[in-house]
Parts: C-alpha cells; structure tokens; sequence
C-alpha cells in the first residue's frame, strides 16, 4: 500500500469525492474528503459557514482540516474545489502526496450538480455560466499544482476511476 496520499483537485463537482472514494476502496487505503471533516468539526454545512462567517473564515478552516488530514499518509484525499486558492494548503498537500488534477469540462460539472444547492458559490440563477467563468480563472491554479492530470469529462464514474488509479501506479512504478 501506499505510503504516500493521494490528492484529488479539480473544480467543485467534477467528482472528487464519488471518485476518490472508490479508488481508496480498490487500493485498500483510507478516504478522507476535506469537506465533510470540516463540516463535522465546524458542527454546521458549509453554506452556513458561509452565510454566518464568509468565505475567508470558511478558508481557514480549510487549511487548517488540510493541515490535519494531510499530516499522515496511506490516505485518499477529496479536496474542496477552492483550496488551490491557497498556495499553502498545496504545499501541505503536496509534502505528503501526489497531486491528481481531475480535470473536467463545464458542461459535465454543470449535469453534476445542476441541482445541488450545497455549493454557495455556484448558488446563482445561471450556474452554468457561473461555472464556466470559475473554471476559466481557476484552470491555471489547477494545471500549476497537477502533478498528474486525469481528463474525465467524457468517462462514466469507474472509467474515470480506473484512469486515476492507472495515473498513480505509471507514477509510482507499480
Ligand atoms: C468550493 C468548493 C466546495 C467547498 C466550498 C468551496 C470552491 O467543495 O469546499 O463550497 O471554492 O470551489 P467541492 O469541490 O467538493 O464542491
């Protein structure tokens, strides 16, 4: 196994956390999604946090559940879309692991969460250009950080899968 996390990146709802929990599955590791710790330790979702606190606070918070669950290895980790923000939580990140980019198109992100409201910043009356214009600013953070770079926009959930776990073992030489 392992010894080494393994971090998924990508813009919020391309999959990270279905995908990332089913490949610590098939490699026998824990799972571990940044999010829903931060949520647990918070005591509240993050669109509360959002709406009591701001986004900056929510940030915070962010590096600090980073800083915890990147500190052992042997991990899977779903990271929030957002942490690239932050050249510290990556560098966290990738002290201890590799850094997976699942990249995806618009479009595809669009269909994965059309009907989500659990996403404060894509709550707006045009979430697909909302969607578009994040991924534009933000593609850069994520090509800047990707160590590996796995394009899904085109695969159902296990060819997507199958594709990141093959990325890790060619970069691991297993
Ligand atoms: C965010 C993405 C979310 C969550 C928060 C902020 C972002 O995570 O961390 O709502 O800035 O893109 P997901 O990528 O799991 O949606």
């Amino acid at each position: 196994m392992l010894n080494k996390n393994i971090v998924l990146i990508g813009f919020s709802g391309c999959g990270k956390t279905t995908i990332g929990r089913r490949l610590a599955r098939i490699r026998g590791m824990e799972f571990a999604d940044t999010d829903v710790i931060l949520e647990a330790e918070a005591g509240m979702p993050i669109t509360k946090i959002f709406e009591n606190f701001g986004e900056d606070y929510f940030r915070g918070l962010e590096t600090e559940t980073i800083k915890k669950t990147a500190s052992a290895g042997g991990r899977v980790i779903a990271t929030g879309g957002g942490c690239v923000k932050n050249e510290k939580n990556m560098r966290l990140l990738a002290d201890n692991g590799v850094i997976v980019y699942l990249k995806c198109s618009a479009s595809k992100i669009f269909e994965n969460v059309k009907h989500d409201t659990t996403r404060p910043l894509l709550n707006t009356d045009d979430k697909l250009k909302r969607i578009e214009e994040m991924l534009e600013q933000r593609r850069e953070l994520y090509e800047k950080y990707a160590q590996l770079t796995v394009d899904i926009s085109d695969d159902g959930l296990w060819d997507a899968v199958k594709k990141a776990d093959a990325a890790v073992a060619l970069h691991f030489h297993e």
